[in-house]
Parts: structure tokens; sequence; C-alpha cells
């Protein structure tokens, strides 16, 4: 319960009362189990002195371990019960909660029977306390990231002309599976062949790959709950359109630029318009549609986003992707992603498969 501790000391800095903290990546930071958003609403009330969990009676034996108190109901009587009499010991002048998770399920309650007279988004207290991540959870993301590398390399094979982008993405999270990914994987593997790969959030089809094609494979392991989300593009023989060849090296040379710029102290912006940059003095700066990176984690974007014009700096134990790509309309598409981590000496690349491109 050490990250609770430090939730409350960034409670206090931002003056926060309480939080309502839900099912998702937040509550499975803090208590090290994972609780189901279901019609059951679950809720964790943080305040300085005390945390209630109101919780479905089947999801109590979760919290056994745990130093908080709880009040459970069960689905003869629904959780109004639980809630009135939680609201009885419980009110709060102001309350956090997690804007892009709680639903008007659990508002409706918190506001029936008026637990809070102020309800405030508390989404940046819940970045500040994630972005930073532990030795441990950079372990955690590293396996996921090695899970992932160990599971393409082994499928690579299967990537020939006649088999399905569909076909292909069955193998990988086949072997995903067995190199140890937990079960819930990140998301779906994009598989995406020729003119398909020009969109860059393809899902996989049943199209066949051909000769002279680039694929792209963006796929991710997850390991203790922590993601890994890597891209990299192949080329289906030697006979690639020049445009994609010249399009190929400079989405290589953006991502080389962009992890030697992201180091500690640099703003999150710098390394998107360094990036960028490369691939605009290539000339195909029109086609790079999208931004340089996300954050990664317990989620598969969080905080900090490499985008344009973001000003927040980078620091010590960050986890983000770099992530350039190129995608022409009617011809193709190319994108390099790699996970990596930054150390006060400098950026860790966490992917270590060759970003040159590979010919299958
Ligand atoms: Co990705
Ligand atoms: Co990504």
């Amino acid at each position: 319960m050490e990250n609770l501790i430090r939730l409350r000391q960034l409670m206090s800095q931002k003056s926060i009362d309480g939080l309502a903290i839900v099912p998702g990546p937040n509550l499975s930071y803090l208590t090290g189990s994972e609780f189901h958003l279901s019609e059951r609403p679950v809720i964790l009330f943080v305040r300085q002195n005390d945390a209630v969990f109101v919780l479905p009676e089947l999801e109590s034996p979760k919290i056994a371990d745990l130093d908080v108190d709880f009040i459970s109901y069960d689905d003869r009587d629904g959780p109004e019960p639980a809630f009135a009499q939680f609201s009885k010991n419980h009110k709060f002048s102001g309350l956090g909660v997690e804007s892009r998770l709680i639903r008007h399920l659990e508002l409706n309650l918190i506001s029936s029977y008026n637990i809070s007279s102020d309800i405030i988004d508390a989404t940046d207290l819940f970045a500040e306390l994630r972005m930073s991540k532990s030795k441990l959870e950079i372990g955690h993301m590293t396996k996921a990231v090695e899970t992932a590398e160990r599971s393409l390399v082994s499928v690579l094979d299967k990537m020939r002309p006649g088999v399905t982008e569909k076909q292909f993405a069955a193998e990988l999270v086949i072997q995903l599976l067995q190199n140890g990914s937990d079960t819930r994987l990140p998301f779906s593997p994009i598989v995406a062949s020729g003119v398909n790969a020009a969109n860059p959030h393809h899902f996989p089809t049943d199209k066949e790959f051909k000769e002279g094609e680039l694929v792209i494979v963006d796929w991710g392991a997850t390991h203790e709950g922590y993601f890994s989300d890597i891209t990299r593009t192949y080329a289906i023989g030697n006979q690639i359109d020049e445009k994609l060849l010249r399009a190929y090296e400079a989405v290589r040379l953006a991502n080389q630029a962009g992890r030697s710029k992201a180091v500690v102290g640099v703003p999150a912006g710098d390394v998107d318009s360094t990036t960028r940059k490369v691939i605009e003095d290539h000339g195909f700066g029109e086609f790079f549609t999208h931004r340089t990176g996300h954050g990664l984690g317990l989620e598969i974007h969080e905080e900090p986003y490499i985008k344009p014009d973001n000003d927040f700096v980078l620091q010590k134990g960050m986890t983000f992707t770099i992530e350039p790509g190129i995608y022409i309309p009617g011809l193709g598409g190319i994108r390099i992603e790699d996970d990596v981590y930054l150390k006060t000496s400098g950026l860790v690349s966490m992917t270590s498969l060759p970003r040159e491109l590979i010919i299958v």
C-alpha cells in the first residue's frame, strides 16, 4: 500500500478531500488486484484518514489482505443500502473522480446519497501518481516487451504470399499466450499489408499477403498487468516500390532521432518536433498523420503524450513509445515503434528487434 501513501501526499498537495476510484488501472495500481467494471458498482473512497470500499459481496475476497474497510452488498438488495450506510459517516467537501472512467451509474449513487457537495476531475492527479515507474514496474514492462518480441520472431516465417492478415494475427496471438503473456492482451494485433498499411489503425482482414508489399505489425504482450506496444514493418520479397523504400528510411531515421532527443528534462513536444522534422526533410511530412508516441504502462495510452507543442517535461522513470510513421494512401505505410524508459543517464529502449528493413 505504498502507492496509497503517495496518493495521499498528492491529495494533500492538491487540497483534494476525497477520491472515488472505480475498477481500472488506478484501482489495480493501488490494490494490486483487478476488479470488474460491471453493472455492479465498485468504488474505493479514499481520504487522508480512511479508505472504504463499497463493493458487491462476491468481490470482497479480493480485499481480504488490504488494510481497508468495506461495505458490501448482495444481488438481492442491490447497491443502494450500502451507499446509504456509507453516506451516514462519510461526507466530502470535494470528491475527485476519474472523469474518463466513472459512469453515470456511480455518479448517480454519489449524488443520490449526498456523499459530496462537489465533484472534481482528478485525472491529472492519477497521471502524476503513475507516470514515473518503479524498477519493479519497468521490470514488468521489459518482460512484456521480451514476450512480444519472442512471439513475433517465432511466427515471422508465416509471413509469406497467400497467408492472410487474419491468419498471421491469429498465429501471433497464440504465440503471445504460449510465451507467457497475461491473457488480457493490450490490444488485438494490427496486421496491415500493402495498401491497407496506409491506415495506421487497420484491423486485420482476409486479404492475402502479396509479393512486393510492406506489412505493418503492431502488437504487444502483458505482464502483471503492464503492457508492451511494438511496431515493425517488413518487406515481402525485394521488389518494393522505390518511394516506399525512401519512406522507410525516413521513418527509421525519425525513430532514431526521437530516441536520441528524449532525455530527462526535455519537453515531450520537442521529441515530437524532432521526429517530424526528419520526416518533413525527406518530403513525407504530410503523410505523418499522428503524434510521435504515448505513455505506456497499465494503460496502452497514458501520460506523457509525445505530441506537438506539449511542454510537459520528461522525467526519470517515464515509459513511453516512439513511433513515427508514414502512410501514403493507395500505396502503403511504415511505422517503427519502440518502448522506452528514461534514466538520469539517458534513454533505454526496451525493444531490441532490428529497425532496418527486413525482407521475409
Ligand atoms: Co502500437
Ligand atoms: Co503505440
